[in-house]
Formats: C-alpha cells, structure tokens, sequence
C-alpha cells in the first residue's frame, strides 16, 4: 500500500492510541504461565502482540477474545503448556520470538520457532548463547537466525549474567528460562531498559553499586496478570514530535504509559524545550499512566548518549525528525542497536533525512543533525523499509513538506499501530 500525505495546515485533536506493545506481549505469556484466569483489558490490536497470540495458543492455552479488546487467559501454569506440532509463527516480532524461547525452554516442551523475512534476518544469538549454558539446545540457521528448534533434555541451570548488551528483550529472555530453574538465576543490569517483564511478574530486584540484580527461579510465585494495559508511549511519541515541530498544533494523549524506563524521549523532548503537560497520573496494574497534552514548540538541540539509548531505543527515529527542526546541531550516538531492529534504522534513517533534504551525517552509532526551525522538507517517495517505525517517522516529516508526498509499504504500521493513518486524517481535519 502507497499512502499519500499531505502538508498539515493545523494538528489539533485528542488520540486513543493502540495498547502498549511490550506490555501486550507479556501479560498474554505471563497469563499463561499463572495458574488461574486472568482478564486483560485494553490489549493491543496490533499484528506484533497478535504473533505471540497466536504462539501461546498453539502452546495448549485457552484464549479468548472480546470485540471490546478485553481478553481472558486460563492459565496453564509453569508445568502445563503442551509441545506444539505446528510451527509457531512470531511473524515481525523480536519480542514474540526472543521471550517465547526463553519460556519454551525454561518450560521443556519442544518447539520451532519461524519468522517473516525481517525477524529471520535479526540476531538471536544473543539469546542462544545464554540459554545454552542454562541447559537449553537451540538449533538456528547458521547457528544464530530463526527458524528456532528447542529442546531440552536436563534441568535447567540456574544462570548469573551480567548483561552484554542493554536489551530488554535478552534480560527477559532469561529470566523467563530462570523461572523454571531449581536456584537462582540472576540477570545484572548497568544500562536500565524497559522494565515490565520485573514488574508484571514482581521479580526480586536489588540494586547494587548503580547496577540493577534481577532474580528469578521456581520459587517466585506468578502473579495473576488482571488490568487494563496503558496506551503505547511509543505510539504516543510520534504526535508529541508532530505537534513539537507543527507551527499549530496543539494533541492530546490519554492514558498513556508512562513508566520511567520508556519515557527517555518524553525527558529528551523536554529538554529540547518541548510544551509537554501531563494530567491525571494514576497506575493501571503495575505500570504509571497519565495524560500527555503537546503543543507547537520551540525546539533546541541535544546529545542523545549511549546511557539513555535503552529508554528510547524505539523512539530515535522519530527524535531524528525531531533534530530536522532544531536550532541547532543534534547528535545521537551510542546507538548501534539500531541496526538490529525491524530493518537497519540508522540506514533507513538516513534515506529518509536525505530524500528530505535534511542535513546530516550518519555514523556507524548514530547520526549528526543540523537542524533548522524554518526547515521545509521535500516532498518525496519515501521507502518504509517495511518497518512500522520508519513509516510513521516518514509520515510525520511529510506533514511539514511543502506538498504532498508518498510512503511506500505504508501498511506496516499495523505491527504496532494499525490506526496509525486514520488517526493522521483525524488531526488534519
Ligand atoms: C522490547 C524491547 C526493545 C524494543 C522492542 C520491544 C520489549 O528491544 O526495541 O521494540 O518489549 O522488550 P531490545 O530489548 O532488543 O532493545
């Protein structure tokens, strides 16, 4: 699908964003893993959280959806999922594959595990590495790439693993093997990255000299997974960009999530001067909401570093078009992960800001930016690389063209957010 856009004259109006995307994913496999019914209100509608659905079901879980997007789990508890003899599709899903594997392993039920073209092409490495030495055999394409085959023969060995890289998704990972072992795995975390799989499941934490000590093991008990999920700060972080750099816009977010190790990019908008305001904070379950309110702003530069990259490793693109209207240079570095995402992000960034007109430099961790407040964008054909994130940061650069431009495979947007393009028509109009 080509969807046109056009320069926005106004951007007023109030958003119900899609549900959180990580939260989704994991109150679906925690569900499954409490021994006990749970009911989950606001679950995502996004094709990313539907994968993992559609894996837990094959896995012998009773699912049931209503039109409302509330869904009830009978859970299975840890002993109760059943080898599948299907494959289990994670289709574009990182999340789906890398924390179903560390829970089919843990668990000892035997699986393959399959992606589209992107998730075949991602690393998994980082995640076969550990769960080997926990005990689990993982055979992958060229020893690193789905599809997935896992078993397990032993028990599984409690693991200390301070982690290599600052990712959510491979702290989870093992965690979630940890939770089948006789004995303490511990995961140790210097750079904080999203932190919803410690809370939905009230894993023992400790912090120790800056460094974070995640535990896990047989013995934590899985909490009923019953609340209403925060709409998706990362969808939310594509309007508060648009109404930043829109000369007259004023947007409105409801019930946002807002948990401190997501809104690195509501902090760096900030400090860029952004008009944020944020009413009626509150918590849905275990996670802080509130109401986020942005309008036209003024925008200064700034260095995005590499400590603060896990807080917004999904919002960079959309920071880059952020820096397009600054005054000023920006930087983002330490970012390399980028490269590891749906596509390489930091490239397709970088076609992006150059169809633009943009100035700028792309290095291997980062780009530079020259920003500019008066800047007009060109009105391009944009390549979404056919990753949701690059679509949607290249349809909010577009509203700012001089005329109307084009985003190639713009259905993308449904992995996260599948309303994405109506709800553009409706701050427009
Ligand atoms: C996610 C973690 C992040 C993020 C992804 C979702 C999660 O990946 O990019 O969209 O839900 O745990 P990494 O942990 O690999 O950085």
């Amino acid at each position: 699908m080509k969807q046109d856009v056009t320069p926005a004259k106004v951007l007023k109006g109030t958003l119900n964003l899609p549900a959180d995307k990580s939260i989704s994913h994991r109150s679906a496999m925690f569900a499954a893993l409490y021994e006990g019914i749970s009911t989950i209100s606001n679950f995502s509608t996004a094709a990313d959280p539907h994968s993992t659905l559609d894996c837990m079901r094959k896995l012998g879980v009773s699912i049931r959806e209503q039109e409302d997007n509330t869904i009830e789990i009978k859970g299975v508890g840890r002993e109760g999922l059943q080898a599948s003899a299907k494959e289990l599709d994670c289709g574009n899903s990182g999340t789906t594959m890398r924390l179903l594997s560390g829970i089919i392993g843990g668990s000892g039920v035997s699986a393959r595990l399959i992606g589209d073209e992107s998730l075949s092409a991602r690393t998994m490495k980082r995640i076969i590495d550990p769960l080997t030495k926990m005990g689990i055999t993982i055979e992958a394409r060229d020893g690193d790439y789905a599809p997935l085959e896992i078993h397990r023969n032993g028990p599984i060995k409690p693991l200390h693993f301070p982690l290599p890289i600052a990712s959510a998704q491979l702290k989870s990972c093992v965690l979630l093997a940890g939770l089948f072992g006789d004995g303490e795995t511990e995961v140790i975390e210097t750079l904080p990255s999203r932190d919803h799989t410690e809370r939905l499941l009230n894993l023992n934490i400790e912090e120790r000299d800056e460094n974070k000590i995640i535990r896990s093991s047989r013995e934590a008990v899985i909490p009923e997974q019953s609340y209403r999920i925060p709409n998706d700060f990362s969808a939310a972080a594509f309007w508060m960009v648009a109404a930043a750099i829109h000369p007259d816009s004023e947007i409105n977010l409801p019930k946002v999530g807002l948990n401190p190790s997501r809104t690195g990019a509501l902090d760096i908008l900030k400090s860029m001067g952004a008009t944020v305001t944020i009413t009626n904070e509150s918590s849905e379950g275990a996670e802080p909401v509130g109401d986020l309110s942005i309008s036209s702003s003024k925008l200064e530069p700034i260095h995005i570093t590499e400590e603060v990259v896990p807080n917004c490793i999904d919002e960079i693109p959309i920071l880059a078009v952020a820096m397009v209207f600054a005054d000023g240079v920006s930087r983002i570095s330490g970012a390399g992960e980028l490269r590891h995402k749906e596509t390489d992000r930091l490239t397709a960034m970088a076609d992006v800001l150059g169809k633009a007109g943009a100035d700028f430099t792309e290095y291997e961790d980062g780009l530079q930016i020259k920003g500019d407040p008066d800047f007009v964008p060109k009105a391009s054909l944009y390549s979404s690389f056919d990753d949701h994130r690059i679509a949607m940061s290249a349809a909010v650069l577009s509203m700012m063209a001089e005329d109307k431009s084009q985003v190639l495979d713009a259905g993308c947007t449904a992995i996260s957010y599948p309303a994405f393009w109506e709800d553009l028509g409706t701050l427009t109009n």
